[in-house]
């Protein structure tokens, strides 16, 4: 018995060394050791053997099954420190190699167009102003000639901190400041900032949102300025393709007063689903700056004229961008943010 069980061993054992992969070396090892192998089997003969050989053959199917797994083991390293030696050789450092990029962050879509409009107009000659995003009932409504129970003010949504107190509702409020800091026209100035309304949201209305408000004062400004400026920019967002066109409209610290709109880029004005078959999209407000707003800013209207505008930052990136809902903007989905 222990002869055939020699026998079985030093089969294996040539079985191992032929074992050229870790593959080959696994069916030997089930061959061998598995329990329909030939050691399993010799063992199965027990029960008919007399007592007395019974131990003997345990100790020689032992013996047999810890050589063959020792040198499958001592094996099974030989061909490792082969393959480690295989790797070093046909895949060494090339320390010419250029490293894996870092992943890095970048600046969120809004920020991207909001400086790049703030750039559009630096180019002009217009420089950044700021204001405080709480705001006094004077800056918010009454300076841009908005009284207490204006019609007008209704639109606005208001969140009050207290009846004089207010979250600005738009950027107009930084006009009527700019006035006052910088006294003496010429005035070119852009504000971007955020801006608050209680409104529900939806795919094209956010609570707190950003806005650009432009305020140009000089002598001899006309409407023909703000449109080119308007233009001007426009053009310099979407593409010299575009075009700009103002519509009459109404607001108190405007006279005249129009919305503007810019060509839409999709349909080149045929109207299509972008543009609600418009052929235009809605861009802002505008208007030649109202007499007496400058002067509540302490401009002499006699002497000076002013245009501005205003209009929303996150609806300029939808446009530019194509996005269908601004709510995108805030959710910080990376899988959208990475895109731009
Ligand atoms: N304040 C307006 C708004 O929030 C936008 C606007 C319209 C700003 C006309 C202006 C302007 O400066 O002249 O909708």
């Amino acid at each position: 018995m222990s002869e055939a069980l020699d026998r079985i061993r030093e089969e294996a054992q040539e079985m191992v060394a032929a074992a050229s992969d870790e593959a080959a070396l696994e069916k030997v090892r089930i061959d061998y050791l598995g329990r329909k192998g030939p050691i399993a089997e010799a063992l199965a003969e027990m029960p008919r053997l007399a007592p007395i050989e019974r131990p003997l053959l345990g100790k020689a199917a032992n013996e047999a099954k810890q050589a063959i797994a020792a040198a499958i083991e001592a094996r099974q390293s030989e061909l490792e420190q082969g393959r480690l030696a295989n790797l070093a050789e046909t895949e060494a450092i090339d320390i010419t190699f250029p490293a894996a990029p870092l992943r890095r962050g970048h600046q969120h879509v809004l920020s991207q167009v909001r400086r790049e409009l703030e750039v559009i107009f630096e180019r002009l000659g217009y420089h950044v102003e700021e204001g405080p995003e709480i705001e006094s009932d004077w800056y918010n409504f009454e300076a841009l000639n908005l009284p207490k129970g204006h019609a007008s003010r209704d639109v606005h949504d208001t969140f009050f901190f207290s009846e004089d107190v207010v979250l600005r509702t738009h950027t107009s409020p930084v006009q009527i400041r700019a006035m006052e800091r910088l006294k003496t026209p010429p005035i070119y100035i852009v504000c971007p900032g955020r801006v608050y309304r209680k409104e529900n949201l939806d795919a094209t209305h956010l609570a707190g949102f950003m806005q650009l408000e432009g305020l140009a004062i000089d002598e001899g400004l006309t409407v023909g300025d703000l449109k080119g400026t308007l233009l001007y920019l426009v053009q310099s967002l979407f593409g010299p393709e575009r075009k700009v066109r103002m519509r009459p409209h109404h607001f108190s610290y405007t006279e005249p007063s129009f919305e503007f709109d810019t060509l839409c880029g999709r349909c080149n004005g045929d109207g299509c689903r972008s543009c609600g078959h418009q052929g235009w999209l809605e861009t802002g407000g505008c208007g030649m700056v109202h007499p007496q707003v400058l002067r509540n800013g302490g401009i002499d209207p006699e002497r000076y004229t002013g245009f501005a505008w205003g209009f929303g930052i996150e609806r300029m990136a939808l446009l530019k961008y194509d996005v269908e809902d601004l709510r995108l903007f805030y959710e910080n989905d990376l899988r959208f943010n990475e895109q731009f």
